[in-house]
């Protein structure tokens, strides 16, 4: 029996795997990873991913978001150009979106990120499609404001503690994990995986950055799934092939959620 994965977050279109892109897929297929959410951050990365998409809408789904840094250089043009991305058939999710404390320390930036992320959830709202969130130091704020903009989506990377991925799921969040379950000191990470209904679960990569163990340090790419699947199995005493079909199965019903 072959055992398939999914990767719900791989920046595949951006300029990291400009040099080995058929390879890079190619090991895709090697390691059954034969479902990936390849998330932009730019209106050229889209229209690039939407191209994927067409040939091939079973093994890719597109995200389109402006990521909470960006707010800075962000233009009413550039805004206005994203909505209608944001509007096509082919983009099933708005993401990533959301709140970085970690890089922006200014309190009127990380306003503006605050509105930026309100923004996006109400476009997500009317367009009808679920979001993909990025909380990086900045978890209050982003379950203050997924609770009272309360909407469908998951928690990308989730860096929280258990009872934080508890309060997310019982709003009806998915919490997606990588690379950082694997990692030795990933005490969090570990708890997570082991406290939540699976039903919420799911895999992802965020390649180019955080490749799991053994890996790590490396560029890393959605043929690494297995690594952070295998690691899931373990740390909840089920089978790996266990756990690659829950997560199968919740990716098609979050995937249901879409418009
Ligand atoms: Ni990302």
């Amino acid at each position: 029996m072959t055992v398939h994965f999914v990767d719900t977050h791989a920046h595949i279109c951006s300029e990291s795997f400009r040099d080995d892109f058929e390879e890079m897929i190619r090991r895709t297929e090697e390691a059954h990873v034969d479902r990936i959410m390849i998330i932009t951050l730019s209106n050229e990365e889209t229209k690039r991913a939407v191209e994927f998409a067409q040939r091939d809408p079973y093994k890719y789904t597109v995200a389109a978001g402006i990521f909470p840094e960006d707010v800075k250089d962000l233009t009413d043009a550039y805004y206005e150009e994203f909505m209608q991305t944001a509007s096509m058939k082919e983009v099933s999710v708005i993401g990533e979106i959301g709140l970085d404390y970690y890089w922006e320390k200014d309190p009127g930036v990380r306003a503006l990120q605050r509105e930026l992320f309100v923004r996006q959830i109400e476009l997500a709202r009317k367009l009808n499609k679920p979001i993909a969130v990025h909380s990086r130091d900045a978890m209050q704020d982003t379950f203050d404001i997924m609770k009272e903009h309360h909407w469908k989506g998951l928690m990308h990377c989730f860096a929280g503690s258990k009872e934080m991925a508890a309060e997310f799921t019982k709003l009806g969040y998915y919490i997606a994990l990588g690379g950082p379950v694997t990692f030795k000191n990933a005490r969090h990470s570990a708890e997570v995986v082991t406290s939540i209904d699976e039903k919420y679960l799911l895999t992802e990569t965020d390649c180019p950055y955080m490749a799991p163990v053994p890996k790590r340090g490396k560029r890393n790419e959605p043929a690494y799934i297995p690594y952070i699947a295998a690691k899931m199995a373990e740390l909840r005493g089920v089978s790996i092939e266990y756990i690659a079909d829950v997560i199968l199965r919740n990716w098609d019903r979050f995937l249901e959620q879409c418009a």
